[in-house]
């Protein structure tokens, strides 16, 4: 299987899959990673990795056909089979999940379906945890449909939230979990284990 990662920021997800492949746990390549910043910290990973790279913000098509065809054109190109989104902060269009549903795989730093949808990112997920005074929280890695946080459920891992919590404190705990897990659900997505049915993912040995 051939993996686009799609990322905005820092990478450390990403950093991590890698990780794992090179430990020899994680059985994808790498096609290409793309961004919608210049600046993210995974294209510079990819870059050192030897991995193609792609700054593609949708601001600077003049629509979004114009955008999903340059995408289209580049997973293309790339023989691109599945899309891992890692922190990827734009929505990701409609047309590329109609023709990729089931193979665009996203990591969500909450226990979705609650403390998901639009302005849930970042600090404001774990601002949003501690203020309900949730006693859990964790990871949700879903397949992506057409809404925000929404798709399939495939993996999810919880950790307690601390009385003592701050929303940094959770976020570096919930950010350790991820890199323990995404790759689970990527291995196992690459490796034929999950099927859906309706709103259930079911996983095969
Ligand atoms: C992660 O918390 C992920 O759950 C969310 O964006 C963050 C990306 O972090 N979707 P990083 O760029 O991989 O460090």
């Amino acid at each position: 299987m051939r993996a686009a990662v799609f990322a905005s920021g820092g990478g450390s997800n990403f950093g991590a899959l890698l990780a794992r492949k090179a430990a020899g746990d994680l059985h994808i390549d790498f096609a290409c990673v793309i961004s919608n910043n210049s600046g993210a910290g995974a294209l510079d990973r990819a870059k050192t990795a030897g991995i193609p790279t792609f700054h593609l913000p949708p601001t600077k098509c003049a629509s979004e056909a114009e955008y999903c065809s340059k995408l289209f054109a580049i997973l293309n190109d790339h023989a691109v089979d599945i899309c891992i989104l890692a922190g990827y902060m734009k929505k990701f269009p409609d047309a590329l999940i109609a023709h990729y549903f089931g193979k665009i795989i996203n990591i969500h730093p909450a226990l979705l379906p609650a403390f998901g949808g639009k302005g849930h990112f970042g600090h404001h997920v774990h601002e949003a945890v501690i203020a309900t005074g949730a006693k859990v929280s964790g990871i949700t890695v879903h397949f992506v449909d057409n809404e925000y946080d929404h798709g399939p459920i495939i993996l999810q891992q919880t950790i307690p939230v601390l009385d003592t919590d701050t929303a940094q404190s959770l976020a570096d705990r919930v950010l350790k979990l991820e890199h323990q897990f995404f790759y689970v659900a990527i291995e196992a997505l690459a490796t034929g284990k999950l099927t859906i049915s309706g709103r259930r993912v079911l996983w095969h040995d």
